[in-house]
């Protein structure tokens, strides 16, 4: 692909696609991690001498219909504070912005617009019209084809990968594509069924794959124990007991933290897992489990994390997730950690400058790392080929 930086800015217009999906609660942004992200970006680009507007989603709107609770004013304002520079809004931008040379305007949130999301080839053509040079740097939305990520890049005089969007694709690529060995996963969460993709893509590829949270619970049933009352996938339970028995290796916990009920005020019991009875929720692993995980952290040459271990959110269960990302932290592996709780336990237990690389990305993360071409980086590949 071809980088921004290969590309003479100067005077030109440059329309950049960011990943500005940023959670927000009462018009206000709880978490900047995305803005921040993007502003190497937007500066670059300022500095070249571009005149920039900027495209960002936020949340899943009903397109044709202004909602102010998904409006992306807010964000106009913090980037503004960020960048310490006047950020212009564009309410109204897709017959043609008023921006004067030099200057950086967010346009409001593309998806408010008709033909958005199915990649409507007219919309993304009059997307193209406002700019000499195109600009993809929103990873995080790479796995959407739509007209501000994958018909835009089609149709624009120029487009290119922003430094955001090619950093994330060196990241993944360089734990995956020729890691150091040992290659260590974590994949934490919930379900099997939402992250089977991503566990049966990985088996074929890590040296161990450790598993935590509710998909430890599902493994722990299909190797024969008893998870009493805990989150614990049965029809799922034949498809783990496959990949134990693939040539990844699979640790299954041995021991676990107990409670009766799902409370943050519950007390935690460790039990060995030949313990667990029937009214025993699992909340996190146990101590000597972690013991097993933290080694494998030490000795690996790369680590890939997706997911906590454990219910991280009440302190009484967050033990497991915490020493995971201390190990991680502490080890000399490349490590790359993604997808929104993790992020969420990365900033709680303070290890953000430790990991090597911490995606922007959610779903796109996931698909990258299932082996799925991601719609928006191909349209970029596919303009820089031809
Ligand atoms: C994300 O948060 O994963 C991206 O911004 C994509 O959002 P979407 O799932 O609404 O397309």
């Amino acid at each position: 692909m071809i980088a921004m930086s290969d590309v003479d800015l100067r005077g030109k217009r440059v329309l950049i696609r960011e990943d500005f999906n940023v959670p927000m609660k009462d018009g206000a942004i709880t978490d900047d991690t995305r803005l921040r992200a993007g502003l190497p970006t937007l500066r670059a680009a300022l500095e070249a001498g571009a005149t920039v507007i900027v495209m960002s989603h936020l949340g899943r709107p009903v397109e044709g219909e202004w909602d102010a609770s998904l409006s992306l004013a807010p964000v106009a304002e913090a980037l503004s504070a960020l960048l310490d520079l006047p950020v212009g809004f564009a309410k109204q931008w897709i017959d043609g912005i008023d921006a004067a040379p030099g200057s950086i305007t967010l346009c409001e949130n593309v998806r408010f617009l008709v033909g958005e999301k199915r990649n409507d080839h007219a919309l993304s053509a009059r997307m193209a019209t406002l700019c000499d040079v195109f600009v993809n740097d929103a990873f995080a939305t790479a796995h959407r084809a739509q007209a501000s990520t994958e018909g835009v890049a089609r149709a624009a005089p120029v487009a290119v990968a922003g430094p955001l969007l090619a950093a994330e694709l060196l990241a993944l690529d360089r734990a995956l594509s020729n890691p150091r060995r040992p290659l260590v996963a974590i994949v934490g969460g919930a379900k099997v069924s939402t992250k089977l993709a991503l566990l049966e893509s990985l088996v074929d590829k890590v040296d161990q794959l450790i598993v935590g949270g509710g998909i430890a619970n599902t493994f722990l049933s299909a190797a024969g124990r008893a998870v009493g009352a805990s989150l614990c996938e049965n029809e799922m339970t034949d498809i783990a007991a496959r990949l134990i028995a693939s040539d990844a290796d699979i640790p299954i916990p041995t021991d676990v933290v107990c409670a009766k009920q799902f409370s943050a005020s519950e007390p935690g019991v460790v039990k060995n897992v030949a313990d667990v009875s029937a009214d025993d929720m699992i909340m996190d692993l146990g101590p000597d489990s972690i013991k097993v995980i933290s080694a494998a952290i030490e000795n690996a040459g790369t680590v890939l994390w997706n997911g906590p271990l454990g219910v991280f959110e009440f302190s009484g269960f967050a033990a497991g997730t915490r020493q995971l990302a201390e190990a991680i932290a502490a080890s000399n592996a490349f490590s790359v950690a993604g997808g929104g709780d993790t992020l969420a336990a990365i900033a709680t237990f303070g290890v953000s400058d430790d990991i090597s690389y911490i995606s922007t990305g959610g779903g796109a993360f996931l698909e990258f790392i299932e082996g799925k071409t991601l719609p928006a980086v191909a349209a970029l590949n596919d303009r820089n080929n031809s």
